[in-house]
């Protein structure tokens, strides 16, 4: 039972498969990035510079990367880069301008980690190189979603935008594809002249549309933040250092939503130091994008499925602002350690809700979260629920859904209880700074932690106490369990109302935040009347609201309840949204109706040529492996 609704639920993290060589639980080191080929104990890159031309009807990216490389072993004479579904025409190495022809071969390709390319170095390389690889992406690059112009808001121009987290940035450049390293990167980028391009960079907003651009991002960075988007991009600025692009239908409806921006990165730098990245912007993407959003550095890149039209859901762009700290400041070691970036940034957009908005906002996402979290514990296998598990890719196939943002966040809250917020907030300011453009694996924080919290004198709380979070399942005993008042009212209501002691028309969805719609139709009894929901969506129209959060919430109990009148609204969902989160549990609630599972591989059929190749996978492999 469990296995058979993973993949649907699961698939946001998506390390999930099935490559031989995983190594042994016994010989497990939490510090090894055991989803990348490269060899980075005998060389690490420094910086890297692309030039590449964009070619929308081949659909592929064609150039150069040049890795700026240093030997760490000066017997090594191998590079491993990762790679995927690249191809690759020549290898050479720059030593003081003279460039050296390089010998380079593919190893074995693994279905979850791509393949190694393999160059070995000329005599003329020292100890310190740059490797010039002339490449080509191919159109099916995993981390690549080429847009016909029917597929973007405009309808007239093409776009590509790149998604490289976690392991998919060597789909569109041969690299050392690990959290353990960064670099620096500049770009010269070639487009069609009427687009623009963008990249995790110092993106000018002035820029004037020439076909070429040039990129620098001086921060060191690991690769999966690189990021690039081609498009017809306009920007408009939100704030002094805040500003959105998007296409020109949707900037003004972006300009409303995200108002708030501005005011989310000063409160951020108030309560966590400096924003150490110039400015923060934000690019609208088309609705395929298939994560909420991604903290791609300088600029976060976002689902459209956001714009609500009453800022209900920009709770993910202070997600997304927070990891400015906590994942791009201060970067998760390898994938195990992903609490580090999400949890912490969960937490830290909690806190930032509730100063532009208020407390109860805040306690309302907490308590959804928690619900999510509580749904998660019962679909992981309980090896990959501690915080810090041993993930393999082997290990890794269940993934870990939801569990490194809500527990890790929840962990975090307990220790701000038990120390008090002032402490708490003297020791993420303290870990920021003294890991500021590292890399931190779990038993770092651990020991951070120890030293600044856990060993202070009358310290609440000993290393003893917080381990069962890191390397257990589940919630310790004494685990926060987050409240709030208004959703406990939403929760009443769908009580009083399913039972009949409430009228339709007097549920008071109007007055209520989205976060209490959702938590109200989440709450509804299993057992509840077609009759019911018939009255209930005549009367507040979920099958039509414009809140995707809502309509997600909507259609899974649609689906899990097979009330078939809101079929074809069901159906316009998933043809809307490509966000794996929003139509990934729709297709898995049809799929575990019991009746519905070559239903919900049809209108998957239907919908797939719009999705991302990502989304994809994810809901293929979940529909293959459905029960029936
Ligand atoms: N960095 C993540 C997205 C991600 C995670 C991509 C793992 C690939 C692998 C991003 O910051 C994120 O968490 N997005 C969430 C936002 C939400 C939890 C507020 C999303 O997309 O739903
Ligand atoms: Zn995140």
């Amino acid at each position: 039972m469990i296995r058979k609704t993973l993949l649907f639920a699961l698939a946001m993290l998506s390390l999930s498969a099935c490559s031989k060589d995983a190594p042994e639980f016994d010989d497990y080191d939490p510090a090894r990035d055991y989803f990348t080929f490269a060899n980075t104990e005998r060389f690490v890159t420094d910086h890297l510079e692309l030039d590449l031309d964009v070619d929308f009807q081949k659909r592929e990216f064609r150039g150069y990367a040049m890795l700026t490389m240093r030997r760490l072993d000066e017997t090594a004479t191998e590079v491993i880069l990762d790679s995927r579904d690249l191809d690759v025409a020549s290898a050479a190495v720059l030593v003081d301008k003279n460039s050296a022809p390089a010998r380079f071969r593919f190893g074995e390709t693994d279905e979850l980690l791509g393949t190694p390319l393999i160059v070995t170095l000329p005599p003329e390389a020292g100890e310190s190189f740059v490797l010039v690889l002339e490449y080509a992406t191919s159109p099916e690059s995993t981390a690549l979603q080429w847009l016909p112009p029917e597929l973007t808001a405009g309808g007239k121009q093409p776009m590509v935008f790149s998604q490289s987290q976690s392991i998919h940035a060597r789909s569109w450049v041969p690299l050392q594809d690990t959290p353990a390293l960064r670099i620096t990167y500049e770009a010269t980028i070639r487009t069609p002249r009427n687009l623009l391009a963008v990249m995790s960079a110092d993106n000018d907003p002035l820029a004037a549309r020439t076909g070429e651009y040039r990129f620098e991002m001086p921060q060191p960075i690991p690769s999966y933040l690189l990021a690039i988007a081609v498009g017809n991009f306009y920007f408009a600025p939100l704030g002094e250092d805040t500003g959105i692009y998007t296409e020109p239908e949707l900037l003004d409806e972006s300009v409303y939503e995200f108002a708030d921006t501005q005011a989310m990165l000063e409160t951020a730098e108030s309560m966590f130091g400096p924003y150490e990245w110039g400015r923060y912007d934000l690019l609208v993407l088309p609705p395929s994008f298939p994560y909420g959003g991604m903290e791609n550095p300088r600029l976060s890149f976002l689902t459209p499925s956001l714009l609500a039209g009453d800022r209900s859901l920009v709770a993910v762009v202070a997600h997304e602002l927070a990891h400015s700290w906590s994942g791009n400041l201060v970067s998760n070691r390898t994938w195990r350690d992903i609490w580090l970036n999400e949890g912490m940034t969960s937490y830290i957009e909690s806190r930032l809700m509730e100063v532009i908005y208020d407390v109860e906002r805040a306690n309302e996402e907490r308590v959804l979260g928690y619900r999510e979290l509580l749904g998660n514990f019962e679909q992981v296998p309980e090896d990959m629920q501690a915080l810090a598990p041993r993930m393999t890719p082997e290990a890794g196939e269940d993934s870990q859904g939801m569990i490194p943002y809500y527990k890790g966040q929840l962990f975090l809250e307990s220790l701000e209880a038990a120390f008090g917020r002032e402490a708490f907030d003297e020791f993420l300011n303290g870990y920021f700074e003294t890991f500021a453009w590292q890399t931190v694996t779990t038993e770092t924080f651990l020991a951070h932690l120890e030293q600044d919290l856990l060993n202070t004198e009358g310290a609440p709380l000993t290393r003893a106490a917080v381990e069962p979070w890191l390397y257990e399942p589940g919630l310790p005993a004494d685990a926060p369990v987050p409240v709030s008042s208004t959703l406990d009212a939403a929760a009443a209501a769908s009580a009083d109302w399913s039972s009949g002691a409430m009228a339709t028309a007097d549920i008071p969805i109007d007055v209520w935040s989205a976060q209490a719609v959702i938590h109200f139709i989440n709450s509804l009894p299993q057992d509840l009347a077609h009759e019911k929901l018939a009255d209930l969506d005549a009367v507040h129209a979920f099958s039509e609201t414009r809140n995707a959060e809502i309509a997600r919430a909507w259609f899974i109990q649609v689906a899990a309840r097979r009330y078939t009148p809101a079929y074809p609204h069901l159906e316009a969902h998933l043809n809307r949204f490509g966000r794996g989160r929003l139509i990934a549990p729709v297709y898995q609630a049809l799929a575990e109706n019991g009746e519905d599972l070559s239903l919900a591989r049809e209108m998957f059929e239907r919908a797939k040529a719009t999705y991302h190749p990502l989304v994809v996978m994810w809901i293929s492999r979940g529909l293959d492996q459905a029960p029936g």
